[in-house]
């Protein structure tokens, strides 16, 4: 392929230069192009836009292929832990075990939160969805970790990404505390990053709380498919606010809110929801015609991606590890039936075939977390948990690319031309 590209605009023909990646398309070097030519590229949604330049993740959607610093997410599903893909994705390569047993240490040790936080829940009311109280929560971080906010440093950046990552499952749990009207409990050090949410989320002062094995090794795996996924909304989110100079704590609180969207990390919630209102295999013929109508803004919820155009990878883990759940659990529930029926009937329909739509992270996740314990509201709080280890590190990798600046996307402008103003009274 060429190493420029020939584009004839506005009476002009400018070359821009084409770069190449270590896999995946190339790109068209187009930064000149409104100084140049004085026009703007025109891509909502972003569709054939690359916004960055990343080492971090990546994606082969027609191959149905997730890369996390080159390593395949099934490899990382079932031979790493969530810790060390947070370490690899931080750091770029996969720890030695003093590396680990370190980086685990340095993660265990941030997992408190200040006191006075505890006092900021109640402020909320008991219905508060999780997510509602993440978003107020995380961004009341930068309130209490000043020692941490300077990006220009990079010790502090480090800090502040290892407080991000250690006390998110503090305050999801504390959030799921929160609306059960149960007490607080404070992070066991003893315990791994995955069994210490599951205690502080199950257990009660009450008695002592046993981590189950399988359980602790499915959510830690959950984890590590929800970890990154390239510059998708929330991830794009984090990227623009942090271009800003915002404090990393306000950055990540911007990206919890973007992964709030049905549309995006709101479909694991959205997902289940489905799949009770569909109850039974007899009603699915009916919700795919729903979702074929295009005078019905009904959406398969966990079907369908911008990138995979071929299944998610992680759909299939997530199956999996459904099966593992539910045998170690000794439980069945009709919704998986129903989960596995639907997808079957919509990869035969010519409507979803057609258009590429396959199962995407989404679809079985909620299936899952609901036999573990957790609440509908609780799924995307989840993500979010998992997804902070793919924001963190996209965030440092943007705040140390030189080539970064301030995100200021431009416009095609169709509203009305410059037109004098006319008092009131002659209107
Ligand atoms: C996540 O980006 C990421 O990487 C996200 C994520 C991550 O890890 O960060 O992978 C996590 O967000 C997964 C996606 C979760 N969302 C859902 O499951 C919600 C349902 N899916 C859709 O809303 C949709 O598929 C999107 C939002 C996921 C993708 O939308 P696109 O790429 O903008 O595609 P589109 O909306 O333009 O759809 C293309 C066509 C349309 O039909 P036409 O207008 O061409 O006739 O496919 C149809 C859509 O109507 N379509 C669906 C559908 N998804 C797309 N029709 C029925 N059911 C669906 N789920």
């Amino acid at each position: 392929m060429s190493d420029t590209a020939k584009l004839q605009v506005a009476g002009k023909e400018v070359d821009y230069p084409v770069l190449t990646g270590s896999v995946g398309p190339d790109v068209v070097d187009i930064r000149k192009l409104y100084a140049q030519t004085g026009t703007f590229t025109y891509d909502p949604g972003f569709t054939s836009t690359a916004s960055c330049e990343s080492g971090l993740t990546y994606i082969d959607g027609d191959e149905g292929v997730l890369l996390h610093r080159g390593y395949p997410i099934g490899q990382l599903a079932e031979q790493s832990s969530f810790m060390e893909v947070a370490y690899l994705l931080l750091n770029g390569e996969l720890p030695g075990k003093d590396e680990l047993d370190k980086f685990n240490n340095t993660i265990t040790r941030h997992t408190m939160l200040h006191e006075q936080l505890a006092t900021f829940y109640r402020g909320f009311r008991r219905d508060a969805h999780p997510m509602a109280v993440m978003c107020g929560v995380v961004g009341a971080l930068s309130a209490f970790y000043h020692d941490s906010t300077d990006i220009t440093d990079p010790k502090q950046r480090m800090i502040a990404s290892h407080r991000l990552i250690a006390k998110m499952p503090t305050i999801a749990a504390m959030a799921y505390k929160y609306s059960v009207g149960q007490p607080f409990l404070y992070p066991d050090n003893s315990l791994s990053y995955t069994g210490n949410f599951l205690r502080m989320t199950f257990g009660v002062p009450a008695e002592e709380y046993v981590v189950n094995p399988v359980v602790e090794k499915a959510l830690d795996r959950i984890f590590i498919l929800h970890a990154d996924h390239e510059q998708n909304a929330s991830t794009s989110t984090v990227r623009l606010a942090g271009s800003s100079g915002a404090n990393p704590f306000a950055c990540i609180a911007a990206g919890i809110a973007c992964l709030w969207g049905p549309a995006h990390g709101g479909a694991n919630e959205a997902a289940l929801n489905m799949l009770h209102e569909i109850g039974r295999p007899e009603r699915i013929p009916e919700f795919i015609a729903r979702a074929k109508d295009k005078n019905d803004p009904f959406r398969l919820m966990g079907f369908g991606h911008r990138v995979y155009k071929n299944y998610d990878p992680r759909a299939t883990v997530m199956q999996k590890t459904v099966r593992e759940v539910f045998k170690e659990l000794n439980v069945s529930d009709p919704v998986f039936e129903v989960a596995l029926q639907l997808e079957e009937m919509a990869l035969k329909d010519d409507y979803f075939v057609e258009k590429k739509l396959f199962p995407n992270v989404d679809f079985y996740s909620g299936v899952i977390l609901s036999a573990i314990g957790f609440p509908t509201t609780m799924f995307t709080a989840l993500f979010a948990l998992a997804r902070t280890v793919g924001w963190v590190a996209q965030w440092n990798e943007m705040i140390s690319d030189p080539e970064q600046k301030i995100g200021r996307p431009r416009q095609l402008y169709t509203g009305p031309v410059q037109r004098d103003y006319v008092p009131v009274d002659k209107r």
